[in-house]
Parts: structure tokens; C-alpha cells; sequence
């Protein structure tokens, strides 16, 4: 008993750990793919759609039309255009089929 209960605990940290370090694609396919994806509310997008200093300016100047600070905090976005820029059409490693088109 004791025993399984120890396993459960250590579980559920290990999950959690895995949480909280989630992989800047799955971000990416989580949070925009919420609505950029095959069949979604806006079209499919990628990394490789633009290059990396369009990304750069993209949402710093404000240009997504959908307001999406209550899905996506600062950080998340930061991260998330931080991957868009490190996989954008002229970076070394161009991503064009993350979320499925
Ligand atoms: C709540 C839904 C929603 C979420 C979440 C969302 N978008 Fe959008 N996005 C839209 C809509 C709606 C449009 C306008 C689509 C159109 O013009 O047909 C759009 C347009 C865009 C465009 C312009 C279209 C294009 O292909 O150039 C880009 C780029 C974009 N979004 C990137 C992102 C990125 C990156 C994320 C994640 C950080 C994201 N979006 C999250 C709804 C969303």
C-alpha cells in the first residue's frame, strides 16, 4: 500500500515536470493551433510561412486580428515567436508542416 502510494506521488511529479516544460512546438500547435489548423477558424499556419524578421515584427506592431491575451500570456508568445523565428522560412531549420495544412 505504502509502496503504490509512493509510485502514485512520484507519478504525478514526473506529469507535472513534464507540464511545466512543455516543448516550444506544442506550444505553438496548442495555442495557435487552437484555431490555425485544417478545418479551424482561421487557415492553417507555420513556421515557414514568413521569414523570420516578419514574424519578429508581427505581433509587436500589433497585426493579429484576434485580441489573444486571455489565451496566450506574454511569456507564451515570447516563447512562441522566439520557435516561429528559429523555423521561419530563412532560418537553417525552416518548419513548414507543424500544424498540418
Ligand atoms: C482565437 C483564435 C486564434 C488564435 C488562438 C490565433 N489566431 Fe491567428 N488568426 C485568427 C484569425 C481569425 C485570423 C484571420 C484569418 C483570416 O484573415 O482569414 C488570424 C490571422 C493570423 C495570421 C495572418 C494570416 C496569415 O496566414 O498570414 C497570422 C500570421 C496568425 N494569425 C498567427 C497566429 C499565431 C502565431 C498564433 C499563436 C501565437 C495565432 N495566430 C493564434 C485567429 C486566431
Amino acid at each position: 500500500m505504502k509502496r503504490s502510494i509512493m509510485f502514485l506521488v512520484a507519478s504525478v511529479a514526473l506529469i507535472a515536470a513534464g507540464q511545466a516544460r512543455a516543448s516550444e512546438p506544442d506550444l505553438f500547435v496548442a495555442k495557435c493551433g487552437a484555431c490555425h489548423k485544417r478545418g479551424g477558424q482561421a487557415p492553417a499556419i507555420n513556421p515557414a510561412d514568413k521569414a523570420g524578421r516578419v514574424w519578429g515584427k508581427y505581433f509587436r506592431r500589433g497585426r493579429h486580428p484576434v485580441d489573444l491575451s486571455s489565451s496566450i500570456s506574454e511569456d507564451e508568445l515570447a516563447t512562441i515567436i522566439q520557435y516561429l523565428k528559429d523555423h521561419a522560412a530563412d532560418s537553417d531549420q525552416p518548419a513548414a508542416a507543424v500544424i498540418p495544412k
